[in-house]
């Protein structure tokens, strides 16, 4: 029998740390990379848990010297680079550590590949624009998350446009990730929602996108079984161990399995939410996730119903209808759960602006390129009616 052939590429970092306390084995990961002086790049908030100092305090014990950048903004932009970039040449810095959620994640990334890419940022927008590798990076999220530490993507905000740039390249990668669930059970009930949402999106748009591959998949269903177990109880119950870990292992798996397939519709939506109106990125996906799922269902019905039996909302004797049909519902009942608001009802959106912008929103999600992996492609007023379904 005929059978096409494609090479496809895989890319994960080359060492995750995993397991409550492994961010103590920082300071040798950093050598092993042939690091002495460190560049951490943070933001105010986990300065202010102690977190960031906490690293500096395991490099310097070491012998290495540390430098901490933290002037990192939720939704990071393209001047946070430069002032990071700055702050590198200051240290004469050899590595950096990225300590945080995807915000300083994405930054770190960039301002790594900078003194080798030079260009102006914009031309890095797209898949595979990042030519050379940067310095080595070694990611420590606090949040779980976006899965930044083991993907090749950074989203970057060009102030001038207000747009959200999203960069895929390799050489973003961050060479080693320390996934130490410890530091997220810090996280207040409204952020482990909307990031823990986050991460189940990953899980789903991965396994549904047309770029979807025989390395994804198990990364993304296994993503998506953890969020199933353990979300709800990571938000009632902040200080649970067992649920915290889970989430962490979530979110590191659907940052793999997103990154070497994609995501799609949801994501390409909630981009242009978080550059309007600033809503951050977990809560914009999580508002449109059950909207852009039943649009999108009846397109993969196998995918979307093999998702329903792995969260197990479905059992193996139900049908794919009545399978995807459970899915829909769980996730309207997960968003409830964890108090996710309407889009009209989420801080800073005003129906004036909403109507300003909505054009403009649906041509930038199809600009973005995310769209075209979704299962049902959608057309700019097709868009334009999600967003005002998810309203
Ligand atoms: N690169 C990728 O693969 C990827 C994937 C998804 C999202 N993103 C990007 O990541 C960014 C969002 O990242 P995020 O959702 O992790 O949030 P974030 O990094 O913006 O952090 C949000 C807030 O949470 C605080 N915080 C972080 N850790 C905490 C903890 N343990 N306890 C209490 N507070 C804590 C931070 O100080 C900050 O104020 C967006 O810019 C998004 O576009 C990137
Ligand atoms: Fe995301």
């Amino acid at each position: 029998m005929a059978h096409e052939s494609v090479c496809r590429r895989f890319d994960v970092p080359a060492a995750i740390l995993h397991g409550g306390g492994c961010r103590r084995q920082i300071a040798a990961l950093v050598r092993e990379l042939g690091g002495t002086r460190v560049l951490i790049v943070t933001d105010p908030g986990v300065v202010q848990l102690g977190v960031a100092g906490e690293i500096v305090e395991l490099l310097t014990q070491a012998g290495l010297s540390a430098a901490v950048f933290d002037a990192v903004q939720p939704d990071p932009t393209d001047t946070n680079v430069v002032a990071g970039v700055a702050a590198l040449e200051a240290h004469r810095a050899d590595a950096i550590v990225a300590v945080g959620g995807g915000s300083p994640m994405d930054t770190a990334k960039v301002i790594a590949i900078r003194p080798a890419n030079p260009q102006p940022l914009p031309e890095f927008m797209g898949l595979h624009k990042i030519a050379h590798a940067g310095l080595p990076l070694i990611a420590v999220p606090t949040t779980a998350g976006t899965g930044s530490e083991a993907t090749k993507v950074a989203v970057i905000t060009d102030t001038a446009r207000q747009v959200k740039m999203m960069m895929l390249s390799s050489p973003l990668l961050p060479r080693a990730a320390v996934v130490d669930y410890e530091l997220t059970l810090s996280m207040p009930r409204d952020l482990t929602a909307a990031v823990g949402v986050d991460t189940l999106t990953h899980g789903i748009e991965a396994y549904v996108s047309r770029r979807a591959n025989a390395l994804s998949d198990p990364l993304a269903l296994q993503c998506i079984a953890l969020c199933a177990q353990h979300l709800r109880t990571a938000w009632s119950e902040p200080g649970n161990h067992i649920a915290r870990e889970g989430m962490m292992l979530a979110a590191t798996l659907g940052g793999m399995a997103f990154s070497n397939s994609s995501v799609a519709l949801v994501h390409g939506m909630s981009r242009p939410i978080g550059a309007v109106f600033h809503v951050p990125h977990g809560l914009s996906n999580a508002v449109l996730l059950p909207t852009v799922t039943r649009f999108s269902i009846k397109a993969a019905l196998h995918r979307y119903a093999t998702i329903a039996r792995t969260i197990g909302c479905a059992g193996n004797a139900a049908t794919e209808h009545a399978a995807c049909d459970s899915l829909i519902a769980w996730l309207d009942e997960l968003n409830a759960a964890l108090a996710i608001p309407r889009l009209s009802q989420c801080r800073g959106v005003t129906s004036e602006i909403f109507e300003k912008s909505i054009e403009r929103m649906s041509a930038d999600a199809l600009a973005s390129g995310s769209p075209a992996n979704n299962p049902r492609l959608a057309s700019a007023s097709e868009i334009i009616a999600l967003y005002r379904e998810a309203w």
